[in-house]
């Protein structure tokens, strides 16, 4: 078989050690660890930089990008409870699309969960030198923002991706008890934000509906219309796959997963709606969609600087979980990739206590040189480029396997399959399109040196390699 076709069993692999096998999860659990990963920089700030694209027709961005999401989620929640080990879009792509499409969707995923550590401190970061100039803390300028932004370094955000990576590396994992109340923090703080909001809600700020139109168009290097917004609120929807990365623990998989998956994407995506109706009816769009801490920006402008420094104490203490989850997914991908030989088993290596050391400092470096320098919503369609390309990866895995391995058995079974994953499939594309141009060709640019690092290295070393 070619380096380009083969493949690894749905069974064959071996599951991940790491993970615990005992059904202890119920859908209460799995829809709280869905939210937890969920909700983080997304709505926190991308929905300023969203708005600034669509007006205040960034409502539809929403609806349009979570209904993609949860089309992917529900063929997300089929691979996971067939396959479920490490690795997550790029294990399911190699037990039914072959090794190279697998590499490249590994390499994919190694692109998007650096950058989502990134784009998610540069959020933190935002929040965090708000309440630094409210407590009247004497910091520089030019150590609070990238040079994009008429400073140096984003000097906070290299700080909390940092400190995320040294939590890691000390051994620190998010316990059920901590995401929960940390999942609270955050619904709290957002609805606290609409209760803020509403009574001074002014439907006027809601015309012109779509100053931008409809369809992506470019102009200054960035994509405006509704589905340009779309494009890169895309960010504020994806984390789910921790929940079906623990396929195995559900109880109930069919019945918990499906609600754990659909109902935390829906919950997303209605409170998403309602923040960021509130936030448009609240103030007009371009007052707030440039500021890097929209949400309490909004709250100052209507004199409530109390109030905007609880939601932005909400972020600072609520965030750095979501980079957690995110380097903690990195190490996972690395594992797959080098237990299956296509990365050096040293770079996934794990220390005494089960800490994957080389590739949690090499993530949490790389991340915090992007965070410091780079814009958000550059990094944010990057990540969006990475995540797109292992979504319709796998949605395409469900169809080839219920084609090719119909017997197969399916703790949960993707409803409407044959509507479902195409959708995902070509929603994904389209919002693919509606990226910017750079992020496009940066993602092709790096999935070109990904395939030649994959000719040099891996298809020798792959253990499918012949001998
Ligand atoms: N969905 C996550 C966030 O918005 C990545 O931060």
């Amino acid at each position: 078989m070619s380096f380009v076709t083969r493949r690894k069993p749905v069974q064959a692999a071996p599951r991940d050690p790491s993970h615990g096998l005992k059904a202890t999860l119920s859908w209460p659990h799995l829809t709280a660890l869905g939210v937890g990963a969920i909700i983080g920089t997304g709505i926190y700030t991308l929905t300023g930089v969203a708005a600034g694209l669509a007006g205040p027709a960034v409502i539809l961005s929403f609806a349009i990008a979570g209904a993609v999401c949860a089309c992917a989620a529900l063929c997300y929640a089929e691979m996971a409870s067939l396959t479920p080990q490490a690795g997550s879009a790029y294990t399911y792509s190699y037990v039914s699309l072959g090794e190279l499409i697998a590499w490249v969707i590994g390499w994919s995923l190694i692109l998007e969960y650096t950058l989502v550590c990134s784009a998610v401190s540069v959020g933190w970061a935002g929040y965090a030198s708000g309440l630094m100039e409210q407590a009247h803390w004497a910091v520089p300028k030019a150590l609070l923002a990238g040079p994009d932004a008429g400073g140096m370094v984003n000097l906070p955000a290299v700080f909390i991706a940092l400190a995320v990576t040294g939590m890691l590396l000390v051994g620190t994992r998010e316990s059920a008890t901590v995401n929960f109340f940390l999942v609270m923090i955050k619904l709290i703080a957002l609805a606290g934000f609409v209760a803020f909001t509403l009574p001074h809600f002014d439907a006027s700020h809601f015309h012109p509906f779509a100053p931008y139109g409809y369809g992506a168009h470019e102009a200054d290097g960035k994509k405006y219309g509704v589905m340009g917004a779309a494009a890169i609120i895309f960010f504020a929807f994806y984390g789910f796959d921790a929940i079906s990365t623990a396929a195995e623990e559900a109880k109930n998989p069919k019945r918990d997963l499906t609600i754990g998956i659909v109902g935390s994407m829906l919950l997303c995506t209605v409170i998403y709606m309602v923040v960021a109706a509130c936030a448009l009816g609240a103030q007009p769009y371009d007052v707030f969609s440039k500021s890097p801490e929209p949400l309490a920006f909004v709250l100052r402008q209507l004199g409530k600087p109390g109030a905007a420094s609880l939601i932005a104490g909400a972020a600072v203490v609520a965030l750095p979980t979501v980079i957690m989850v995110f380097m903690f997914g990195q190490s996972r991908v690395f594992f797959a990739m080098a237990r299956d030989g296509l990365l050096p088993r040293r770079l996934a290596g794990v220390d005494r206590r089960g800490v994957p050391v080389a590739v949690t400092v090499l993530t949490g470096v790389i991340s915090a040189v992007i965070a410091g320098a780079l814009p958000l919503s550059d990094i944010a369609s990057l990540a969006n480029a990475g995540t797109l390309a292992a979504f319709i990866a796998t949605a395409c895995a469900v169809m080839v396997l219920r084609r090719r391995s119909p017997e197969l058995e399916r703790p949960f079974v993707t409803p409407w399959v044959w509507l479902i994953a195409p959708a995902a499939v070509l929603g994904c594309i389209y919002l693919f399109t509606s990226l910017q141009a750079k992020t496009m060709i940066f993602f092709f640019a790096w999935n070109a040196v990904g395939v030649v690092v994959y000719l040099l290295y891996g298809r020798a070393k792959s253990v499918l390699a012949p001998a």
